[in-house]
């Protein structure tokens, strides 16, 4: 087998292709956000939590480290990371996952020429699951389908999570994304109650509702290349009444692209597109009527020589946050960057770091916690989680509130 023997399965509709990727309602591997559901995403929101509750205590810690204690993890990390392969460790240790890593092909043996898809199927036979960022698309989905294969002919099969593929998907960025968009409209992160913060905002922004539905989210940068902005909408398109501004270049290379702006507006989305983020809709600033912004770095190692002249003269200054701009945004609106921020550009210089709508820090720590909740729910212990839970909070009233 070689990656050509998938082409036409990946040239299928992507619903089909998710089919091939599910087990009687269960995530079997994580190739791309349009996988997930509504209500398996608030599952595994509600799952995140549970878990970060329970890593309070040494005890819960302890017992969470029993949930996957006889599994071993292999991150094969080939494109650069920082945030995804190091919070994917952290689960993995979280839940008492072994884990192995790999990151510079040239260590393996794909040096002697073995072909990548040998090299997963030899991880496989020492691991449970795999974990994958490579710059190559569609590579991801390949070894799914390689490891569907194999179940088929009854050999061992592993679960495949796409950390990043190209610059088409991060379906687990966006899982985290969304977990935090979720927990910032819980109003519950600053001092004082839920009820008198969240009844506090609601007096000064009357439409105010809790949870992710019936916000507008602004996203800034670079719509093109931005995997992770690609996958975080197609999560966002799940809620209701939901409004999107996109913000960026005037250069097609970083302009949302056209197949995904048509399939949100067929999704029912309010969408508009801006070349700034000072522009106006119907004569209001953008950055007064926004819920959530979602800014992104210029991607430029995926330039091309050209594209490297062309992009390195736009200007860029009216897509940076500045302190100024940001005064101008709601009080509460959360400010996300699935980071690396480019330290050069400054699309959000460190001195917004201090105001409380900067959330980019704590958006990373949840991933930690949302990729936890994804392991769980991939070697099905959810009903164990909860078992845990319960046995720790037996006390608390919370058990009734659970979406298992
Ligand atoms: C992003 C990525 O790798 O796609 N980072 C991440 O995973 N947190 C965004 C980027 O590289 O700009």
């Amino acid at each position: 087998m070689d990656l050509s023997d998938y082409e036409w399965q990946l040239k299928r509709p992507v619903r089909m292709r998710a089919n091939d990727f599910e087990r009687e309602g269960r995530l079997k591997h994580v190739l791309f956000a349009s996988q997930f559901n509504r209500s398996l995403l608030d599952k595994l929101c509600a799952m995140a939590d549970k878990i970060r509750e329970l890593s309070k205590s040494k005890q819960g810690s302890d017992d969470l480290r029993h949930l996957l204690s006889h599994k071993r993890a292999m991150l094969y990390f080939t494109q650069p990371s920082t945030r995804t392969f190091l919070s994917f460790m952290a689960a993995c240790q979280i839940l008492g996952l072994t884990c192995n890593e790999v990151r510079d092909p040239s260590t393996s043996s794909e040096v002697k020429r073995e072909s990548p898809l040998d090299s997963i199927r030899m991880f496989s036979s020492y691991f449970d699951i795999i974990i994958m960022r490579s710059k190559l698309p569609d590579f991801a989905e390949c070894c799914a389908y390689l490891m569907n294969d194999l179940e088929r002919q009854e050999r061992r099969s592993v679960p495949i999570i796409n950390g990043g593929a190209g610059t088409d998907q991060h379906p687990t960025q966006a899982l985290l994304d969304v977990y935090t968009i979720q927990r910032t409209f819980q109003f519950d992160h600053h001092e004082g109650t839920r009820r008198s913060r969240f009844h506090d905002l609601r007096r000064k922004y009357t439409d105010l509702t809790l949870g992710p539905d019936r916000k507008v989210y602004a996203f800034c940068g670079d719509l093109g290349r931005g995997r992770t902005v690609r996958s975080l909408v197609e999560l966002l398109s799940l809620f209701e009444g939901v409004t999107m501004y996109f913000i960026a270049p005037n250069h097609e290379t970083l302009q949302l692209d056209v197949d995904l702006r048509n399939r949100l507006v067929d999704a029912g989305i309010n969408l508009h597109e801006f070349d700034s983020l000072d522009a106006t809709l119907d004569g209001v600033p953008i950055l007064e009527r926004l819920d959530c912004l979602y800014m992104t770095r210029i991607q430029r190692e995926h330039n091309s020589s050209q594209q490297e002249a062309e992009i390195g003269s736009l200007d860029l200054a009216p897509f940076l946050l500045t302190p100024e701009r940001v005064a101008r945004m709601k009080s509460y609106a959360p400010i996300l960057h699935p980071f690396p921020r480019d330290s050069v550009v400054q699309e959000i210089p460190t001195d917004i770091d201090q105001d409380p709508r900067a959330m980019y820090f704590r958006q990373a720590r949840n991933g930690m916690w949302a990729r936890a909740a994804l392991l769980v729910h991939l070697f099905n212990v959810v009903d164990d989680l909860y078992d845990l839970y319960d046995q720790a909070f037996k006390d608390g009233s919370d058990s009734n509130t659970r979406t298992r």
